[in-house]
């Protein structure tokens, strides 16, 4: 590396600043202590971080303990100095009350350590669903040159010769359950079977969803997303992903150059084609207001309703993450879009070209797995983004419409797009629980059922709660799935058509909070609206009302964090951020 480069280096405000050297002997001191010598920390070769999510309290990133010395060995290699560091860790399954309050623990916690200490560039390890957006989040804040390493999918799991897919395989296994198909036992083994080996959910979950729009905005290496984590090729683009970050620093190329207004409409697009979780628009809205990309909300509509789906993995299909890695991953399916004019090929990429110069004439290699562009699973397969007296702004994953959910609610000649019924209303998921079985919460197969009190503010981080199983003896007469709406979010690895990430929340007073159990309501999805029918009138009684006895009411907070988050934090229309997080950008600029 030239001398014109290191003198650039923002870690020399801190080695190597010979006008303050009492100050550098200080900073010295306890980096040498750790092993690191004089030289290496004054030689004028970066200092890269390894922002370490894996833990043994984050089981799906914890692979990552074993992939940073392959980091390493790809940094030392390229010239450049390691520093180690943890993240705040988040679990998707083990984080009560949710892991999406940690999102933005971890990212705040994150722009501290990347802004405070000698780093020049950094490797963001993700992998589990918010440890992701978290780190991007925080990139983006910070703005210093950063690649994204994933963990990496599961093998595929399975169960008496098929695939059990994680995370989707327990909304079927509860419902076998609650139809008493099997015991509590083979319900267990059926879950675990699911989740075979070390990395994230193998489905098409919000897991598989980010890291792959992770590659799609370019912030990781071409065809590394999907790599299953046990896999050799894992190990060898961690070495890469290592080398590549050296190089990124003496290029100077930063969140900000790959982080675009067309880079996020390119992973919009290849959203809906993968058949992206419905947490993805969240994430991507936090991703990009950290960086000062303007991603109004009904862009998804309007960019990514249109696009098919081409990947056949579970949910919406049959197969799971090595086979998606086998049939050619994110590559195979960004090139179908470049060949119909869908992706913006000049985006610039982590490793120093264009999205068009990685991916395009990529072939599929198992047109089971990624259909091509002209024989798609689904038509239309982004989602709508609906709007009413009930919400702003949901979001409905239409291309999980299923057959029989089709036939109930989408069938009537005169009216195909839309569908009315009474509605039962949950306060929290704990409501629901319950009250769900119980045939005096007046269920019926023309219920559409609503949670609410579940968003950002009100189920502190917003919980994945939306899609709501029918009670036991409507599933034991054949009523597999209710429309669901709610103020909560749902699990990527849920097929439901749920109409969720309602903002603003009823505990924000969002119209959700107006709604009764009885009042009849109106979803038109060729129009894209939800209303609850009844008068302004009475609706604007009802707010006065709910506003007299101290708005609509939560749980109390259990926790500082809890407190303090719901005191800043947004709605999921606009990302669910930390509001007053976001004037801050590009702070480590000089
Ligand atoms: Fe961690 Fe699904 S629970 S990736
Ligand atoms: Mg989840």
């Amino acid at each position: 590396m030239s001398d014109t480069n290191s003198a650039k280096l923002r870690s020399r405000a801190w080695f190597d600043n010979p006008d303050n050297i009492d100050m550098t002997a200080l900073y010295l001191e306890r980096y040498l202590n750790f092993g690191l010598s004089l030289e290496e920390l004054q030689s004028g070769k970066p200092i890269i971080g390894i922002a370490q999510t894996g833990s043994d309290l984050s089981p799906c990133n914890r692979h990552h303990l074993v992939l940073a010395e392959r980091v390493r060995e790809g940094v030392r290699e390229a010239g450049g100095i390691v520093i180690e560091f943890p993240v705040h860790p988040i679990q998707e399954t083990g984080k009560r009350p949710t892991a999406a309050l940690d999102r933005n623990l971890a990212y705040i916690g994150l722009v501290e350590i990347l802004y405070g200490y000698p780093l020049d560039g950094v490797v963001l390890t993700i992998g589990c669903d918010k440890t992701t957006p978290a780190a991007l989040m925080a990139a983006a804040t910070v703005n210093i040159p950063a690649i994204a390493l994933s963990v990496g999918p599961m093998l595929n799991g399975w169960h008496k010769g098929e695939r059990t897919g994680s995370g989707t395989i327990v909304w079927k296994a509860r419902q076998m359950l609650a139809a008493g198909e099997i015991d509590d036992a083979e319900f267990i083994r059926l879950v675990a079977s699911s989740a075979p080996s070390t990395g994230y959910c193998n489905t098409m979950g919000t897991a598989t969803t980010m890291n792959s729009l992770c590659e799609a905005l370019g912030m990781s290496l071409p065809g590394s997303a999907a790599i299953p984590a046990p896999y050799r090729d894992r190990q060898e683009v961690a070495w890469r992903t290592g080398k590549r970050i050296v190089e990124m620093v003496a290029e100077d190329l930063k969140p900000s150059d790959i982080l675009t207004r067309q880079a996020f409409s390119n992973a919009i697009r290849v959203n809906s084609a993968i058949g992206g979780s419905t947490n993805a628009p969240i994430h991507l809205s936090a991703i990009a207001r950290h960086i000062g990309v303007d991603l109004p909300i009904k862009d998804w509509e309007r960019e990514g309703h249109a696009i098919p789906l081409l990947v056949n993995l579970q949910p919406a299909g049959e197969y799971l993450g090595e086979d998606f890695y086998r049939a050619g991953g994110v590559p195979a399916v960004v090139s179908q879009l470049i060949e119909q004019g869908l992706i913006h090929e000049d985006a610039i990429t982590a490793n120093g070209r264009t999205i068009g110069q990685n991916c395009r004439g990529i072939a599929i290699e198992d047109e089971k797995v990624i259909r091509p562009f002209a024989q798609p699973l689904v038509q239309d397969a982004g989602f709508l983004v609906l709007s009413g007296n009930l919400f702003d702004a949901a979001i409905m994953k239409t291309s999980v419409i299923s057959p029989e959910f089709r036939t109930r609610y989408l069938s009537n000649p005169d009216d195909p797009d839309a569908f009315e019924g009474p509605a039962v209303v949950f306060d929290g998921p704990e409501d629901y629980h319950a009250r769900i079985d119980d045939p005096a919460t007046g269920i019926t197969p023309e219920t559409l059922l609503f949670m609410r009190g579940a968003g950002p503010i009100g189920y502190p981080g917003a919980a994945e709660v939306v899609n709501m199983r029918p009670p036991s003896y409507l599933i034991t007469e054949g009523v597999h799935a209710l429309p669901c709406i709610g103020d909560g979010r749902q699990s990527g690895t849920s097929g439901s058509p749920s109409i969720l990430n309602a903002s603003p929340e009823a505990a924000a007073m969002g119209g959700l909070a107006l709604i009764r159990t009885g009042d009849r309501v109106r979803i038109d999805l060729r129009k894209a609206t939800a209303n609850v029918l009844v008068s302004d009138e009475e609706l604007a009684a009802r707010r006065a009302e709910l506003e007299a006895s101290g708005g609509y009411p939560y749980p109390a907070s259990q926790t500082p964090w809890q407190e303090m988050q719901r005191s800043v934090v947004g709605q999921m229309s606009t990302g669910a951020i930390l509001e007053g997080a976001e004037k801050y950008q590009r702070i480590a600029q000089t």
